[in-house]
């Protein structure tokens, strides 16, 4: 792509608040010399914002107010003026009932906190898996000069000789609880080893997978999803951040210049030889409708079909993002979707370069971690999306997570009505299942539990664990986790909640799954299912009031990102009235 910078130096919007001898001027550099602000600092300079999801209720983005630092020294250097501020921190590990029911607030506040402040760009700080996304998003809707500078991932976890990774190794050592091979002393004893250190979840989860999207899309710098939270190179990483954002705003270079449909087409397929999340298709789906971009579930299915798995990380290989780091990160990746003709070469990043640019000369360091294409873990690793009867507007499936011989499987339905019902039944000795059955789980989708739970991944009963059996087809509305695995159909959509078919299948029904077809099939006559459809009423009433009944009313499906449907679009960065 080829973009000309702006001509500098020119009148930046923060000189609308700061510049003149206005009484409003006045009132606005006067309150923020209160901070010991020189004056040459309102000079007409970049004033450059610094976006934090810090927060301790967010333990992976706890040591972001440090990195902050670091991106003020860059900016600082550059001839900028940095000002931090926060904003709503949805945390995955602790925020009820979802972090995703907060991803569209987090993503309102930063659109609205960076168009309604004084600033000429911003440094978007994220690492647990909602900021990310929700960070781009609002500063797509903004579009005023943004680059992300990620938290990293925590170093490598062990426990009892064996290396363990975030959230992959609690499903694990949870399963094997509750299939009597481990002691609940012992699961206890394996918390603290999973998170030795500051930063995000370790595997190619969501938050390093979101991470990894930021730097295929172009909207961070090259290197930047794999260094460890607590490596110096991060502090670098957030320098040099803090150097080039001064830098795009002189240039005017905005996210709508770099997240075109050709940098979504180059996240998809970085998504797919990753390994990556299924969470990383709501949130990119969402994302590209922020810039206008009718980016839909085909798309990801058009363009991950050819491509091979070749990161060897957990939860679909055996390796951990510290290890990644070492074998030379997401830039040789890229390198290697170039090499395969399976790069759009010339998507221009926040660099100012093209994105070849970033990765042509990078080595791979480690071929077990990142694997030559004869060894990747899945030949066609991009998402799988479904459709058929059962799901009319779409279902995902995670090739390089699951069973290879449950990806063809007819199997007779167990349906669990809801989370609490799949709770209350599913240690049951009596519950009529077998692993041939397809587990089904309803109403857990946006509207559903709310926020779409990353309960996809439902364990098995134990009565088929303790078999040996760690994996059967399970389908719902749900989201999964990105640490998680298994034959799962996820984002089952229309959900259960708004009377999609999945709120009418039963327990005994028929089930066909065919991901090589692509297919979802619910094994019942078209009369049968219209008439069952016709019968179904709401199961839950609608929140009277709060963020609860916002949500409720306006959230769309996970088919187009989950996103708000007000919020689709950029708004642009006019604000038009002065504050006084
Ligand atoms: Fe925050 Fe995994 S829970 S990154």
């Amino acid at each position: 792509m080829s973009f000309t910078p702006a001509p500098w130096p020119r009148k930046l919007r923060s000189q609308e608040w700061f510049g003149g001898t206005s009484k409003d001027a006045i009132y606005h550099r006067s309150w923020m010399k209160n901070q010991g602000l020189p004056a040459d600092l309102f000079d007409g300079r970049p004033v450059v914002g610094i976006c934090n999801t810090w927060s301790e209720l967010t333990p992976c983005n706890a040591h972001l107010r440090d990195l902050a630092e670091r991106v003020k020294f860059g900016i600082y250097e550059a001839g900028g003026l940095p000002v931090e501020f926060p904003v709503f921190s949805p945390s995955e590990s602790t925020l009820r009932p979802t972090a995703m029911m907060y991803r569209n607030l987090c993503a309102m506040d930063v659109e609205e906190a960076v168009r309604g402040k004084c600033i000429d760009g911003v440094v978007l700080l994220a690492g647990c898996d909602k900021t990310t996304p929700a960070l781009l998003m609002g500063a797509a809707s903004v579009d005023l000069p943004a680059i992300v500078v990620s938290g990293g991932p925590m170093l490598n976890g062990h426990f009892r000789g064996e290396k363990v990774g975030s959230g992959t190794h609690l499903w694990r050592f949870s399963e094997a609880v509750r299939a009597g091979e481990m002691t609940e002393a012992e699961f206890v004893e394996a918390e603290a080893s999973m998170s030795r250190s500051p930063g995000s979840c370790n595997t190619m989860g969501t938050a390093s997978t979101m991470a990894s999207m930021a730097e295929a899309l172009g909207m961070a710098l090259s290197g930047n999803a794999a260094i460890p939270a607590v490596d110096s190179r991060r502090r670098v990483m957030a320098h040099l951040t803090g150097r080039r954002i001064v830098d795009m705003v002189k240039d005017d270079l905005k996210p709508s210049d770099i997240m075109t449909r050709e940098a979504f087409e180059n996240a998809i397929r970085t998504n797919a030889a990753i390994g990556g999340s299924t969470n990383a298709v709501i949130h990119l789906l969402a994302m590209a409708g922020r810039v206008g971009l009718d980016l839909t579930l085909d798309d990801w299915d058009r363009c991950g079909r050819d491509v091979p798995t070749i990161v060897n990380l957990l939860p679909s290989g055996q390796h951990l993002m510290e290890e990644f780091f070492h074998a030379g990160g997401l830039p040789v990746v890229i390198k290697r979707l170039g090499e395969a003709g399976l790069l759009h070469k010339d998507a221009l990043t926040v660099s100012g370069g093209t994105l070849w640019d970033e990765v042509r000369d990078v080595r791979n360091w480690n071929e077990e971690v990142i694997l030559p294409v004869e060894r990747a873990l899945a030949k066609s690793g991009g998402i799988a999306v479904l459709k058929g009867n059962l799901a009319p507007l779409g279902a995902v499936l995670k090739p390089s997570a699951a069973t290879p011989a449950l990806m063809k499987h007819r199997g007779r339905a167990v349906v669990f009505e809801d989370i609490d019902d799949y709770k209350a039944r599913i240690n049951d000795e009596d519950l009529d299942i077998d692993e041939s059955c397809v587990m089904v789980l309803k109403n857990c989708g946006p509207r559903g539990y709310p926020g779409m739970a990353e309960v996809g991944n439902m364990g098995l009963p134990p009565k088929i664990l303790r078999k040996g059996i760690t994996d059967m087809v399970r389908i719902s509305d749900a989201r999964m986790s990105g640490t998680a695995y298994g034959t799962v159909v996820l984002h089952t959509s229309p959900e259960a909640a708004r009377g999609g078919p999945l709120a009418v299948v039963r327990s005994g029904d028929m089930i066909e799954l065919d991901v090589e077809a692509r297919r979802l099939h619910l094994d019942i006559s078209d009369e049968e299912l219209a008439a069952r459809l016709a019968d179904w009423t709401p199961r839950m009433e609608a929140p009277a009031s709060g963020y609860a009944s916002l949500y409720h009313d306006r959230v769309m499906g996970p088919e187009t990102g989950a996103d708000f449907d007000f919020l689709v679009g950029c708004r642009g960065s006019a604000v038009g009235k002065e504050s006084h």
